[in-house]
């Protein structure tokens, strides 16, 4: 009998790997960024660098697992939309909003971030590739007359107000 728990253990674990390794291919072909999730304490740092309070709106262009999301809501009070063209990593993302009570502050939209419609927003977390970046960049300024944009990782062409290392990430800030 104990066999076969083990055995089943061996297979969920598997399958776990196979998702994720699934996840991460789809999401490199088919998307201009792969999935790869911001830590909690570089999501932190990005939602103080991005000076967030209470009831500030807070949008995750590429949203992952929603990681970003899920600090800004839990700690910082912020009512968030994250955009997520990858179904696997949308559903995670979902999956981890309800697990963290925060399903009434953060929404997740299944959508491509080069065509959906943009709300009001506040904030705007991102962690892209240079490409990616620069092509949103040009939508948001042409979308918000003011914004502030926190970049984990990569530089957008607008110049920059400040950055921070945290744990050998740079975090970026812009604001027009
Ligand atoms: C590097 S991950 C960052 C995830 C999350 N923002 C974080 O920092 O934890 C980039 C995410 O952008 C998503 N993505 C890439 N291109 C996209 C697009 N055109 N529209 C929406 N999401 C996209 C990918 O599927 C991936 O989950």
């Amino acid at each position: 009998m104990d066999y076969v728990y083990i055995a089943l253990l061996v297979v969920l674990v598997l399958l776990m790997f196979v998702t994720v390794f699934v996840t991460f291919v789809t999401g490199t072909i088919l998307t201009s960024a792969p999935w790869v999730p911001t830590s909690k304490v570089i999501s932190r740092k990005m939602c103080e660098f991005g000076g967030l309070k209470k009831g500030d709106r807070v949008l995750d262009l590429g949203c992952g697992d929603a990681s970003i999301l899920i600090v800004a809501a839990q700690e910082f009070g912020a009512t968030c939309v994250g955009v997520e063209l990858n179904p696997m990593v949308a559903l995670m993302a979902r999956t981890r909003v309800r697990l963290a009570g925060v399903q009434d502050n953060v929404k997740i939209v299944r959508e491509n971030m080069f065509t959906v419609d943009l709300p009001d927003v506040d904030v705007v977390m991102m962690y892209l590739l240079p490409k990616a970046t620069h092509k949103i960049e040009k939508r948001l300024q042409d979308r918000y007359k003011h914004l502030t944009v926190i970049s984990h990782g990569f530089e957008l062409a607008s110049e920059e107000v400040g950055k921070e290392m945290v744990k050998g990430s740079t975090v970026r800030k812009y604001k027009w």
